[in-house]
């Protein structure tokens, strides 16, 4: 195939940031899809439905395509109530992110422990509500073992709300598929990167921090199993990136940040990625309709998306005013680009 056309992309997971590094990457995903889950753990994370509303206004007003949909999600703490979540819910505000304690970036504000009474009290007013609830699925256990190790916690909530729809995201295992075999209401996203990149491409020729990201790339098992259901376009995992810019001095310094900033290109990259597969017609399926069915995404802007085959390079860098962000694959010759 020489061309397609992708309606209303969605990237059901997906870090803008704010300030001047919203504005600088904002438009990477604005000129290739129509709306994303954008995920609330800022510096001071997005907690409340007033600091929900606040941070879509910063992100449409630095937006070039003013029909940009994000869907905030609330960042689950100890503080939050059921008053919190009725507004939320008034505010058309419907997926809520859990954070393990200290999992990732700016996770501090997240869950010392998860299924306590307090917790579960939470996870009963969010499924009377028909609150969706986004798991950042890790322990604090050892690095390659921790989404697994977070296994019984996925089925523990998915039994005992069985309406509750529970989204693994950046499934990174392929010991979780069996979670989406196993309950009805666990669904998954799966990033570029996890389905393409290995432990190997961390450290396997040389320290690579552009690489690093959590939940850690595995092993060639767990990336072909995974690929395998994104090129199947299983019908409940969609596509969610987990584009997460960092500054290149953090992300090279000791202790240096997780993420990966996947934005640019991406849907030349996946069109590339399914091409080689002979898979291109399920692409629609894996980065938009099931999304659109799973998260009861109706109102969308109708945007069609037109790639073809013709070169394009990926920008090596973003360069920002104190710093630069390297993106995926910066620097790659791909066969695709937008038309
Ligand atoms: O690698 C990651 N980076 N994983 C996450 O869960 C968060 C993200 C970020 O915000 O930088
Ligand atoms: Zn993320």
């Amino acid at each position: 195939m020489e061309e397609i056309t992708l309606l209303n992309p969605l990237d059901m997971h997906l870090h803008l940031r704010e300030g001047e590094m919203l504005k600088n990457i904002i438009d990477f995903t604005t000129s290739q899809f129509s709306g994303a889950v954008v995920m609330p753990n800022l510096s001071t994370p997005i907690t409340t439905t007033q600091l929900a509303m606040e941070y879509k206004e910063e992100i449409q007003s630095s937006a070039k395509d003013k029909d940009f949909m994000p869907l905030i999600a609330i960042y689950i703490t100890d503080a939050l109530n059921e008053e919190e979540l009725k507004t939320a819910k008034n505010n058309g505000i419907k997926i809520l992110k859990l954070y393990p304690k200290g999992a990732t970036t700016n996770s501090d504000n997240g869950l010392a422990e998860i299924l306590t009474p307090q917790t579960l009290k939470i996870f009963e007013i969010a499924q009377d509500l028909g609150f969706m609830l986004s798991i950042h699925g890790e322990t604090g256990g050892f690095s390659m073992e921790r989404e697994y190790e977070f296994g019984p916690i996925f089925a523990a909530i998915a039994k005992d709300f069985p309406k509750l729809k529970i989204i693994i995201e950046h499934m990174s295992d392929h010991r979780s598929i069996a979670l989406l075999e196993d309950y009805e209401n666990i669904y998954a996203t799966l990033t570029l990167h996890h389905i393409t990149m290995t432990l190997d491409d961390v450290l396997g020729a040389g320290l690579k921090p552009h690489h690093f990201c959590k939940p850690i790339l595995k092993t060639p098992k767990d990336r072909d199993m995974l690929l395998a259901l994104a090129l199947n376009a299983h019908p409940k995992v969609s596509f969610g990136s987990d584009s997460a810019p960092h500054l290149e001095k953090n992300k090279l310094k000791d202790n240096g940040a997780a993420g990966i900033f996947s934005a640019p290109n991406m849907l030349a990259m996946l069109c590339e990625l399914f091409e080689k597969h002979d898979k291109l017609h399920n692409l629609q399926a894996f980065i938009s309709d099931n999304a659109k069915t799973n998260y009861n995404i109706s109102k969308l802007p109708k945007k069609a998306v037109k790639l073809h085959k013709k070169h394009t390079a990926i920008p090596s860098q973003i360069r920002l005013i104190q710093n630069n962000i390297i993106p995926l694959n910066g620097g790659r010759l791909l066969q695709w680009s937008q038309a």
